[in-house]
């Protein structure tokens, strides 16, 4: 017997922490009967457990992929509005993989995809410090004491933010337009965007260039590639988990549209 929980992250569906919210949520039955609370046991070789009424089948190998999200898809499964969400951009991966993390709906750029509960646990623990570089297109001349304060951190309503690293790209006077590139590793909600906003100039455009080490080179919007065994490694490693035993070579594959 297991907790519900940890059935469905090792099935692959989510991480722990999301699949405890399904299961609050209302979206996970046992036997047929909805289970809303998180102490739930049950044995996935007895007990029929379904999630948005889908039976949940054996685990499946862990798979990694790197997407180039465009603007204008939503980084969750299902949207209430309708809006296009990102695994319609991966419908032909077989697994039931999940975007690690989030990014806006404007924003386009990397995004890592994958079934492996343990290392989207890991990626978004505040502890392993992932890096992720944008690069943003904000309005107004930044000057460089706002650079500074960019760096140091700045007083968002929900504290402050950590030391980043900031540098003006270019300046386009003519259209009182800045390019930035900021390097994070912390993951607020909009921070980004929050961030300049905070120092008096509202981002026009947002793009993550890079997601721990992982950038889009060779990646046109919308494409998406396996992660090679060295860079699943980098990652199990900058999350500091234990070495994995098998690698499902995903090497070979080749990237899709
Ligand atoms: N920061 C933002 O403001 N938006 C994103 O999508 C990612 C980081």
């Amino acid at each position: 017997m297991e907790r519900l929980q940890k059935i469905i992250s090792h099935a692959g569906i989510a991480s722990r922490r999301a699949a405890e919210q399904m299961i609050v949520d209302g979206r996970v039955k046992v036997d047929g009967v909805v289970v809303r609370e998180l102490g739930i046991q049950a044995d996935p070789d007895v007990n029929v457990i379904e999630v948005d009424g889908k039976k949940i089948e054996r685990a499946e190998s862990p798979v990694y992929f790197l997407l180039y999200k465009p603007k204008g898809y939503v980084t969750t499964a299902k949207d209430e509005r309708g809006r296009k969400t990102v695994l319609d951009l991966v419908s032909d991966v077989k697994e039931r993989i999940y975007p690690v993390g989030r990014l806006d709906y404007g924003t386009e750029g990397a995004l890592l995809m994958t079934n492996d509960g343990a290392l989207t646990n890991a990626m978004l623990h505040p502890k392993s410090e992932v890096h992720k570089t944008y690069l943003a297109r904000v309005d107004g001349f930044v000057s460089l004491a706002e650079v500074q304060k960019l760096r140091h951190g700045v007083e968002l309503e929900d504290g402050m933010t950590s030391p980043a690293r900031v540098k003006i790209v270019e300046r386009d006077e003519k259209n009182d337009v800045t390019k930035l590139e900021l390097t994070i590793h912390e993951g607020r909600n909009r921070q980004v965007r929050r961030m300049c906003e905070a120092v008096g100039h509202p981002v026009i455009n947002l793009k993550r260039t890079e997601f721990a080490g992982l950038n889009l080179s060779g990646l046109k919007r919308g494409e998406y590639r396996p992660l090679t065994d060295s860079e699943i490694d980098y990652l199990y490693e900058l999350g500091n988990l234990p070495q994995r035993s098998a690698s499902p070579s995903a090497d070979k594959e080749k990237s899709k549209k």
